[in-house]
């Protein structure tokens, strides 16, 4: 991964391949404006600086790159102007552009980052420089070269020996290491991380971390009355598991349980999907990678409070063990389910595992799934819904909007649960007459049955924004997204601070 410390010498001095510098878009006359920090390397350019970047077509548009040679004017031989949009940017713009100056210069080994920065946009800029220069590398028989990652960024801020920038540098390289681990997990190829695997993978980290690791394999599940995660996993030839995660230091006020959705591949199962873009299923165990990313995570920033992260695993598959429609299932909370479509999958291993985590007695409950594609009809590929205790629900809106993950409130209506009223079991897994009408609000209606009544809790379905089919954008690589482990670090550390 990529290295990423503090300077605070005369960039034009820095012995780097690139120099990056900040580019406000200009007002109406079209021209840019050079951000504070870069008047030693536009000095260095003799004052041309600003009008040789507007002939070479700089805008200053957020994440836009322009790259002109230095010709010896600074050490570097390049020097890169990247667009910061209009006065002043937010942190989530220099986060973007940051991701984008970083993305663009790969293949090259060293790079200055000199963007408008104080102690407090450290955090921002780090973790967007960071994030944009993760490549998933996994499976091409020969490295594509002038491809490779930067290995080694400076941050030029006003003062390298800052207690806060050095610790917001220090949380930043933990956070995105949260975050590139959930997209190597999710951009792993199916066929490699089938649960048994997947479960390896994450309780050996977890292990390796110091955590408290348990793995429920298939006889352990049945032992333990998990029916929903049984049933989804019948129809696989690799059997289900549950990983359950602990970080419980002495001292703790307040615990948090995780719950992530784990399915390592959806097809739907008999009630399967069509062939079209049902790769992208391989996705469908993001909100597993990023509750056991961000654990580890926590085991590293070692907030005080306990935090306990429960990942069911499965593979919906269509076979002749197949759980099918018209099944009733008996969860682990004892509530009977009728089946009505095999590809609301996520709902039946979901509501164990939460059933499960309100045993530890949480304070709060978040629960991270790709669970339905009414969430990307509703608010598309970058905002993820939030259904539970509105309180709870503000809260998570609020920290994703601190770090860059946004999020929006839904509602959990009583009709619609009404409507889930089942002729035979306690409860169906559905709504068969509303059809698709409030798709999203169903399956947190669903999950509501399996929450203890004093917890407080958020369902976030993250189906559109886990994953990013679209060419990269700013500290958005192709796949998997880490959306929103920066989310939940967030939260856990905030609520380390509760009284
Ligand atoms: N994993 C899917 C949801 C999904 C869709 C995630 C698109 C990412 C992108 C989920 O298991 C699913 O199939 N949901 C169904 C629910 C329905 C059968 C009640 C859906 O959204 O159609
Ligand atoms: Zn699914
Ligand atoms: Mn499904």
């Amino acid at each position: 991964m990529t290295t990423l410390v503090l300077a605070d010498t005369d960039p034009t001095k820095l012995a780097v391949d690139a120099i990056v510098i900040g580019v406000y878009s200009g007002d109406d006359d079209g021209k840019v404006a050079l951000a504070a920090g870069s008047d030693s390397v536009a000095g260095a350019f003799g004052g041309n600086l600003t009008e040789t970047l507007r002939m070479l077509g700089a805008t200053g548009a957020v994440g836009e790159v322009t790259k002109l040679p230095s010709f010896g004017a600074v050490a570097a031989p390049m020097v890169v102007a990247v667009g910061l949009g209009a006065v002043p940017s937010s942190g989530e713009t220099l986060r973007r552009a940051a991701g984008s100056a970083v993305r663009a210069l790969a293949g090259n080994a060293s790079v200055a980052l000199v963007l408008p920065i104080g102690d407090d946009e450290v955090k921002a800029v780090a973790e967007g420089a960071l994030l944009g220069g993760y490549r998933f590398t996994g499976y091409k028989s020969k490295p594509v070269t002038g491809q490779e990652p930067v290995r080694r960024i400076q941050l030029v801020v006003p003062d390298a020996a800052s207690k806060v920038a050095k610790a917001a540098t220090k949380r930043s390289a933990t956070v995105a290491a949260a975050v590139a681990r959930t997209r190597d997990w999710v951009n792993t190829a199916p066929n490699d991380l089938r649960p048994p695997q997947f479960a390896d993978s994450v309780a050996t980290a977890a292990r390796e971390a110091g955590l408290t690791v348990q793995v429920l394999d298939e006889k352990a599940l049945a032992k333990g009355g998990y029916g929903g995660i049984l049933a989804v996993g019948l129809g696989s030839a690799a059997p289900p598991r549950l990983v359950r995660m602990a970080y419980e230091p002495a001292g703790a006020r307040r615990r948090v349980a995780l719950i992530g959705k784990g399915i390592t591949f959806d097809t739907g199962g008999v009630s399967i999907k069509p062939a079209a873009g049902m790769w992208e299923m391989k996705s469908d165990m993001a909100g597993a990678a990023a509750v056991a990313a961000t654990i580890l995570a926590v085991a590293v920033l070692k907030p005080k409070v306990a935090v306990v992260a429960y990942a069911p695993m499965a593979e919906n598959m269509a076979s002749g063990s197949a759980y099918r429609p018209g099944d009733v299932v008996s969860m682990y909370n004892g509530k009977q389910v009728e089946v009505l479509n095999t590809d609301a999958e996520g709902r039946m291993i979901l509501g164990d595992a939460m059933a499960r985590a309100c045993e530890d007695e949480p304070d709060y409950l978040f629960e991270v799934s790709t669970l339905t594609g009414g969430q990307v009809i509703a608010l598309g590929n970058r905002i993820a819904g939030v259904m539970g205790s509105p309180a709870l629900c503000e809260r998570v809106r609020d920290a994703g909007d601190r770090v860059g993950e946004p999020a929006w409130p839904m509602p959990l209506p009583e009709d619609v649960r009404k409507g889930m009223d089942s002729d035979v079991a306690d409860i169906s897994q559905t709504n068969a007459k509303m059809d698709r009408a409030g798709h999203m609000l169903q399956g947190g209606v669903f999950l509501s049955e399996f929450v203890a009544e004093d917890v407080s809790w958020a369902h976030i379905d993250i189906a559109g924004p886990s994953y990013h089919s679209g060419e990269a954008t700013g500290y958005w690589t192709k796949g998997g997204t880490g959306v929103p482990v920066r989310t939940l670090i967030e939260l856990i550390e905030e609520i380390a601070g509760e009284r």
